[in-house]
């Protein structure tokens, strides 16, 4: 397990989210069964959410920024380190009672993320990272799969809906995927899917249309674990475009060159 006053302070500030955001995913849980539709509940959710983790973040390092959902951008005096902060993600499956949903906390040292938690609080599960320190979760180390052949892979895609994305880019990607993997899954929280092929769960994630902060810690969390990531035209400007394919060195080469070409 990392020791760091840094990671105590991100772990401390998911935690205290995660207590609110549980309190809140119950009464969800209640409104499922009533015609109200619970999406207002949910925004004030998220909100209290962020407002906890930038209470706590601020407090512990007054002179950090932030790059958060809900608040956007917040400068501070400190122009080399940013919080990149999803109070929620997975916000469509919280919604609909669906217990797949996580805090995804980075901080970005000029550009680089150096120190990521994604916790997924349902499950309980704490995934902690530090730039050059590793990855764990619940104090297990993380490592990508070992597996060589997309034939053998399960491998997790983030599919775009109503009025986001190119969905007929989409669809030919997924043709050329669908072919020649053992799987396809999409969990709607992209910041446990990096996680998860930290963890070597799925052995390769590749999204478009995402924002900064669904994807900073995760990214954080699969190099410390030996994987590898590119945005989608194969440079690494993941966090300012927003796409990401990734998984160990062999299937972030396979799975690229067959989305490049589809
Ligand atoms: C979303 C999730 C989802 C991805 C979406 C994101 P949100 O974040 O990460 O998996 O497909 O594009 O916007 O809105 O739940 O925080
Ligand atoms: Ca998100
Ligand atoms: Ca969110």
């Amino acid at each position: 397990m990392i020791r760091s006053a840094l990671i105590t302070v991100m772990v401390q500030a998911a935690r205290k989210a995660a207590r609110s955001l549980l309190r809140d995913f119950g009464e969800v849980e209640n409104l499922q069964v009533s015609q109200k539709s619970p999406a207002n509940f949910v925004s004030a959710a998220d909100r209290r959410a962020e407002e906890v983790i930038f209470r706590e973040l601020s407090k512990a390092r007054p002179t950090f920024g932030f790059l958060m959902e809900e608040r956007g951008r917040v400068a501070g005096s400190d122009p080399q380190h940013e919080w990149v902060v999803d109070p929620l993600d997975g916000t469509t499956n919280f919604l609909h009672g669906i217990p797949l949903f996580a805090i995804s906390i980075a901080l970005v040292r000029e550009g680089v993320p150096v120190a990521g938690v994604v916790y997924n609080p349902v499950a309980d599960e704490l995934f902690v990272g530090a730039r050059g320190q590793g990855a764990y979760v619940n104090n297990r180390r993380l490592r990508v799969s070992a597996r060589k052949e997309l034939a053998d892979c399960v491998v997790c895609c983030g599919i775009p809906h109503r009025g986001r994305g190119d969905p007929a880019r989409f669809r030919a990607e997924l043709a050329a995927v669908q072919n020649v993997v053992a799987g396809i899954r999409r969990t709607g929280a992209a910041a446990l899917d990096l996680a998860w092929v930290a963890a070597g769960r799925f052995d390769g994630f590749w999204e478009r249309g995402l924002s900064a902060w669904d994807l900073a810690a995760g990214l954080l969390l699969l190099r410390e674990a030996g994987g590898f990531a590119t945005d989608l035209d194969g440079g690494d400007a993941i966090l300012d475009k927003g796409s990401v394919v990734a998984g160990n060195e062999p299937i972030h080469r396979a799975l690229s060159a067959l989305l490049a070409a589809a």
